[in-house]
């Protein structure tokens, strides 16, 4: 029978635990995208769901320091074998409850403008997405900006 999946406040050594899959989740190499620093320092607004032994999803975010107003999540996935079933929801439902009680009224995020699938996710979220901005990580980085009121 299939573990039940257990959300959680991420903790520093998950990192070596998302790092082991995420290039793999995503199906390109992303593991750069996350430096230890993220889980290092900002675990306790950071969630993970794992089944059993294994890692099902995460939502690795924070309470931005320079503008009190936002909460930015940075990096969220949920494996192949447990997408849509409403867990990336459910890891977005509890930061968010964690942002709002930490004083902030909006939330941030940015992803490629091939990710699709972000895209859509983000916008049945409740996000706004941007046209891509070009360069907006750097020369031929294009992202799109997602920002939600909560
Ligand atoms: C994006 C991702 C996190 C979504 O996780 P998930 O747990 O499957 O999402 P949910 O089941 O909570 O989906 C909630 C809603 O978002 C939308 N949605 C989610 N994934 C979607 C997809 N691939 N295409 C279209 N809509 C999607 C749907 O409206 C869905 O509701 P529904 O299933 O009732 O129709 C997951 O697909 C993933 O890990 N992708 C690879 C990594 C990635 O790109 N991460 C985001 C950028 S950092």
């Amino acid at each position: 029978m299939a573990e039940p999946t257990v959300i959680r406040t991420a903790r520093p050594e998950d990192h070596a635990r998302i790092t082991a899959v995420a290039d793999a989740w995503w199906g390109r190499p992303v593991t750069g995208i996350l430096p230890r620093l993220f889980l290092d320092h900002f675990h306790p607004s950071s969630l993970v769901a794992d089944a059993g032994e294994d890692l099902a999803g995460f939502v690795i975010g924070f309470f931005s320091p320079g503008d009190g107003r936002t909460a930015y999540i940075h990096f969220t996935g949920v494996a192949p074998d447990q997408r849509r079933t409403g867990l990336a929801r459910e890891l977005y439902r509890r930061f968010f409850a964690l942002a709002k009680a930490d004083g902030r009224t909006r939330v941030h995020a940015v992803t490629a403008p091939f990710n699709t699938g972000s895209i859509a996710f983000h916008t049945a979220m409740g996000f706004t997405a941007s046209d891509p901005v070009p360069d907006y990580d750097g020369p031929g980085l294009d992202r799109v900006r997602f920002e939600r009121p909560l």
